[in-house]
């Protein structure tokens, strides 16, 4: 469960939309939203966030793979993202399976993981300190590339995304990443732009404008069309105890 809507409680299909954006102004309650998608997730997950202080500085071991902020890192984090779905489409190649999910596949014991990439527009793009133009170019497109094929292929094998941004900006999501991004949500005031491009629709008067409330469509089959949304709340602490190893939680 990761918030509410008129029917009651609203969770996150990822059978249904694989991969999930969370849009809204700085404290329209992205980071909240990611929080409850973490505190409902079962595997393991990615934490990648510019910012470090949300996501970017958890104590690895247990559920959480990698967690980074750093520029370098989220890029090479995102290089082993793919390289792990493409290591994994070719075990379910080779058992001739189609997902990860299906019988045939069981023998893989492929677990499903969350990559989570909080302020993703600054995640990738943000130079880093010492690089050249063309050196910040090269590693923005590598890390953009990656990000496209856990997109792509990531249903199938069981990886799964949820990026947080601040606008729908065209040069993060625009073309094949917005098809990818099936769920969304829109959070605290967005311009009729910001509203066409995520929900097809000027949808700006109909934004609650208080931070975790908005607009959400597609996290499930019978939410086809944008419906009002309340995240749920669960605080930094509560969500990080969920993925302490068990020698820390113990
Ligand atoms: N579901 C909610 N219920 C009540 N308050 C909420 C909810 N979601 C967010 N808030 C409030 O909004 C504040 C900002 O939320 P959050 O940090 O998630 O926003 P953000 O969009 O990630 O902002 P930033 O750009 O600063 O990272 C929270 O500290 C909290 O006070
Ligand atoms: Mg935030």
């Amino acid at each position: 469960m990761i918030g509410r809507t008129a029917e009651g409680d609203a969770s996150w299909d990822v059978g249904w939309s694989p991969h999930l954006c969370v849009i809204g102004d700085t404290g329209s309650g992205k980071s909240s939203v990611i929080r409850a998608v973490l505190a409902s997730w079962p595997g393991s997950v990615v934490l990648l966030d510019p910012k470090r202080l949300e996501f970017g500085n958890w104590p690895e071991g247990g559920r959480v793979l990698t967690s980074a902020g750093d520029p370098h890192r989220i890029a090479e984090v995102l290089r082993q993202c793919a390289d792990e779905v493409d290591s994994r489409m070719e075990d379910l190649s080779r058992i001739v399976a189609t997902h990860w999910t299906d019988p045939d596949a069981k023998p893989l014991g492929l677990r499903p993981v969350l990559i989570v990439i909080d302020e993703a527009m600054v995640a990738l793009t943000r130079p880093a300190k010492g690089e050249t133009e063309k050196e910040t170019r090269v590693r923005v497109d590598s890390a953009r590339q990656s990000l496209l094929e856990c997109l792509v292929l990531g249903r199938a094998c069981g990886v799964h995304v949820v990026v947080g941004l601040q606008r729908p900006d065209v040069a993060f999501l625009g073309g094949t990443a917005r098809d990818q991004l099936r769920g969304r949500i829109g959070l605290g005031i967005l311009s009729p732009d910001a509203t066409r491009m995520l929900f097809d629709a000027d949808l700006s008067e109909q934004m609650d404008g208080r931070p975790g409330f908005g607009l959400a469509v597609n996290l499930t089959p019978t939410m086809p069309v944008p419906v009002p949304f309340r995240s749920a709340w669960i605080s930094p602490a509560d969500v990080r105890a969920m993925y302490l190893p068990e020698s820390e939680s113990a």
